[in-house]
């Protein structure tokens, strides 16, 4: 079914057409009060403007060309010369009976233009633990492709790309820490001065004497960094190393594929227990793009795009100044030859639009990559890799602080682990379980600990605008009433608890209707609010915002709450009962699926 929004669109424009406006846009949008109808079409203020007409007026020939009887009461002009419509309470029970049943897509027809469409999100660097700083990318990027895929349908145009930092400097530090360590261990020895160079170092100590789990490669880049500042000839040795292994040296690269293997696989396991799709293959990260980067300087240089500045290779774009005013140059070559961070997105633009053939590409980092990703579009649309047809866009986002406000820490004031976050989010959503509900199997209890404890996470993640900062608060996000994760978890069980206590037969009350009746406003209401859905699906596949899709969900969770004060279900006459029925059976699947496109479960009983 065509979202409500659009259907009226195409009626209203038609009728524009009629009285001379063809091609001005209807502007068709719910209204926000309910005593202006339904939807408002805003689109005659313009037309009369750009006609010199008198708005009111030609919002009157307008309604008198408009052909919607079917689905409205007559419209209403409103104002300077909005056109409001009601829809009727027959048209919605048919429009929401198609809708229940089509159990897969809820009566969400699918985009017509369906682009195939890069997401780039998570990213994380190697040899790092995942922290704080990566839920958000994780969460978002996550939300984004699900919202994608479902809308765009099948067969699926998204394709998830895991941009690791697994090449440069880290690479060759992570060797030269893991060597040290190594040698520390084995000889007790505190001071590895001696040595001297890399060529010295890194024969002394085989792969398999070096320490592999994701804590100890963190521990060494550490150390390692610190060496640095006390031994310069380690900094010689980490660059040398580096350089090995971008020449494809078979001992640096050993190393490189097993601490890329053992800090994935620790990535995944955080993927896993967030519920976040993304999987090995959709890893595509820095080194896969060494050998195309020469080719990115190439093609700069035969547009003649290449300028040399202080030794190193730079794109001039217009537009872009520095603090100071002076043109800001895009660096693609270090003087030493080396390629940078940007090099390397440009190259990944390349191969996105080039062999990938994406139409859209969407990268889900802070907002401190703004700049950065502002100016690798720009460069990559003046070398020509990208015409109009080719969307690229960022999605910024601010970041996840603490309760004094300040970029979240732990107490001792190191960067919060996922792992750690994660765990404790599960044991906070236990208590609560065991509070609430102490006769429920362990087996269950766990169960819902999971769902609600990461569900919580995510939702109050989503449900903030994604530009702003937001402050994690365990007590806020936990909790049953509001706008959160356990709220509408809660919600769907009270619907599915209305099911199992009257004994209902899903598919025998589906069968028992050819039609349904709406009467009471609550019901008029919650009907409103679930034939919405397939537009909300869509503003979130085009705005990327997926707060849009939690303010539904806690909207409709209100609006099924009254409902259920106000129109008694399973003791209502038969009939009567029957249409209630379907429209808790449509609510809970709403939500269920809602919640779904977040990356988050619901659970039958709470
Ligand atoms: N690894 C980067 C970081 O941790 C994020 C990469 C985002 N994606 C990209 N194509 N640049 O900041």
């Amino acid at each position: 079914m065509k979202p409500i929004c659009d259907l009226l669109e195409e009626r209203v424009l038609a009728a524009m057409a009629a009285v001379g406006g063809a091609g001005a846009p209807a502007v068709v949008r719910p209204t926000q009060d309910g005593r202006f109808g339904d939807y408002q079409a805003n689109g005659v203020m313009g037309l009369a403007k750009k006609n010199k007409s008198n708005p009111r007026q030609l919002a009157e020939q307008i309604v008198e060309q408009l052909d919607v009887a079917d689905m409205c009461e007559q419209p209403e002009i409103a104002g300077p010369g909005f056109i409001n419509f009601r829809l009727k309470p027959e048209w919605l029970a048919g429009r929401l009976l198609e809708a229940v049943r089509d159990p897969q897509r809820l009566g969400v027809d699918a985009a017509e233009n369906s682009p195939v469409t890069v997401v780039d999100f998570s990213s994380p660097n190697i040899a790092k633990q995942m922290h704080v700083g990566h839920l958000r990318s994780t969460i978002i990027g996550d939300v984004i492709a699900r919202v994608l895929d479902f809308w765009y349908g099948e067969p699926s145009k998204v394709v998830r790309q895991n941009h690791v930092g697994d090449w440069g400097l880290q690479m060759g530090m992570i060797n030269v820490g893991a060597v040290i360590q190594a040698l520390k261990n084995l000889s007790g020895e505190k001071n590895v001065q001696e040595y001297g160079s890399w060529e010295k170092l890194r024969g002394c100590i085989p792969l398999s004497e070096m320490v592999f789990n994701i804590n100890e490669l963190e521990w060494q880049y550490k150390e390692v960094n610190i060496e640095i500042k006390s031994d310069p000839w380690v900094e010689n040795a980490c660059r040398e190393a580096t350089l090995n292994l971008q020449k494809g040296e078979p001992e640096e690269t050993e190393f490189w594929k097993k601490a890329c293997e053992v800090s994935l696989n620790a990535c995944h396991e955080i993927y896993e227990q967030l519920g976040v799709k993304l999987g090995l293959d959709d890893v595509c990260g820095e080194s896969f793009y060494n050998d195309r980067l020469p080719g990115v300087i190439e093609d700069f240089a035969k547009e003649g795009l290449l300028e040399e500045s202080e030794g190193a290779q730079c794109v001039f774009l217009e537009g872009f100044k520095s603090k100071e005013g002076e043109p800001l140059p895009l660096i693609v070559q270090k003087s030493d030859g080396a390629f940078l961070y940007a090099t390397t997105d440009l190259a990944a633009i390349r191969y996105r639009v080039g062999e990938l053939k994406a139409e859209r590409v969407i990268y889900v980092t802070d907002s401190r990559q703004k700049l950065h990703f502002e100016m690798v579009f720009a460069a990559a649309k003046k070398a020509g890799w990208v015409d109009d047809s080719v969307h690229l866009e960022h999605v910024p986002f601010g970041s996840v602080l603490g309760k004094d406000n300040r970029p979240f820490k732990t107490r001792s004031g190191e960067t919060v682990k996922l792992k750690g976050l994660l765990d404790e989010a599960t044991k906070r959503a236990r208590k609560i379980v065991e509070e609430k509900n102490p006769e429920l199997s362990e087996e269950l209890k766990d169960e819902i600990s999971q769902a609600v404890g990461i569900g919580a996470v995510k939702y109050a993640d989503l449900s903030n605008n994604l530009v702003s900062d937001y402050v994690f608060d365990w007590d806020k996000m936990l909790a049953m009433e509001g706008n959160t994760a356990p709220y509408m978890q809660y919600a769907y069980a009270r619907v599915q608890s209305i099911f199992r206590k009257g004994q209902i037969d899903i598919d025998e009350l589906l069968g028992r209707h050819e039609q349904l009746e709406l009467n009471e406003p609550e019901e008029l209401q919650l009907a409103k609010l679930l034939l919405r859905y397939g537009e909300i699906v869509e503003a979130v596949a085009g705005d990327l915002r997926p707060h849009i899709m939690t303010g539904y969900l806690f909207e409709l969770a209100q609006a099924f709450s009254s409902f259920y004060t106000n129109c008694p279900v399973l003791k209502a006459d038969e009939a009567v009962r029957d249409y209630r029925l379907l429209l808790c059976l449509q609510t809970a699947r709403t939500i269920k699926h809602g919640l779904g496109l977040l990356g988050i479960e619901v659970i039958e009983q709470m």
